[in-house]
């Protein structure tokens, strides 16, 4: 049975992922940085599932965070045959009004840490000559987004990191792929302060699209025809709506 680690498993599209590989007989490992939430989920998909799932708590924002969690499994005995990298936050405003430190917390998880894991579990996985690795990118990752700067750019150097590395492993039986949604109706926005945009995609159907075509090791997945259509709309068109869109959803 494989197991799965899935950061920022407690909630969203993490947690639909857990579900989805759990349909598929996949052993599960969550994290996530609120102990309660985590232990939530955990509940949720053993009582749903009829097997244990592990659970990790660390905040992968903070320095050191990655590796924590990597040495919470070694010493746990467990191995991971598919890290998802999928913890991730945004942050919405001009970007001198964007806290200092805030901004530092979402490059540090959105980017950071994404790094840390791939370069902690790579290794192990090159030994085995199996494994996979799919970090969650965003359809911001295709364009350069306004009032919210540092997210669309952190999904960019995700989508970047994740063909480099793909690259790289070709040949050494570890597949690596970057699934691109666009919003997804989740408690991303609550976080982010902002509304939730009117036409999302639900979070289930994002997780079984990206479960369905990491079998198929798809490089780049972007879930939605009409999401796959706008990758090639002009990035300063894009770029207006994304500005547009960004001042009508503030809450
Ligand atoms: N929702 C969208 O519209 C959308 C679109 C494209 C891409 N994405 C990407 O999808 C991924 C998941 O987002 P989501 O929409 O599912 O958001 P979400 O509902 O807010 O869930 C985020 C998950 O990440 C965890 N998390 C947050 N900060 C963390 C930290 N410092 N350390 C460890 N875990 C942390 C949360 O757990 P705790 O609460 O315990 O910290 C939660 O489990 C993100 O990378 C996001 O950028 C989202």
């Amino acid at each position: 049975m494989a197991r799965v680690l899935i950061t920022g498993g407690s909630g969203g599209i993490g947690f639909e992922l857990a579900r989805s590989f759990s349909k598929r007989g996949c052993h599960i490992i969550i994290n996530g940085s609120n102990a309660d939430r985590l232990s939530a989920a955990k509940a949720r998909l053993e009582k749903e599932f009829g097997h244990a799932v592990e659970a990790f708590v660390q905040d992968l924002s903070q320095p050191g965070g990655a590796k924590n969690l990597y040495e919470q499994i070694v010493r746990a005995g467990l191995e991971v045959d598919i890290l998802v990298n999928n913890a991730g936050i945004g942050l919405v405003d001009a970007t001198e009004e964007i806290d200092y430190e805030a901004d530092e917390v979402l490059m540090r998880l959105n980017m950071i840490a994404l790094v840390q894991l791939c370069k902690l579990f790579l290794p192990g996985m090159y030994q085995k000559g199996g494994g996979k690795i799919l970090n969650v990118a965003s359809a911001a990752a295709f364009q350069p987004g306004p009032y919210s700067s540092t997210y669309f750019a952190s999904k960019a150097f995700v989508l970047s990191y994740t063909r480099a590395i793909r690259y790289e492993a070709k040949g050494r039986g570890v597949q690596v792929c970057a699934l691109c949604p666009n919003t997804t109706k989740t408690g991303f926005f609550d976080r982010e302060g902002m509304k939730a945009p009117p036409m999302c995609a639900d979070p289930e159907t994002v997780a079984e699209f990206a479960c369905r075509n990491l079998t198929r090791n798809k490089a780049v997945m972007i879930p939605g025809f009409m999401n796959n259509l706008a990758r090639i709309a002009p990035a300063s068109l894009k770029m207006r709506l994304a500005a547009m869109m960004r001042r009508l959803r503030k809450s």
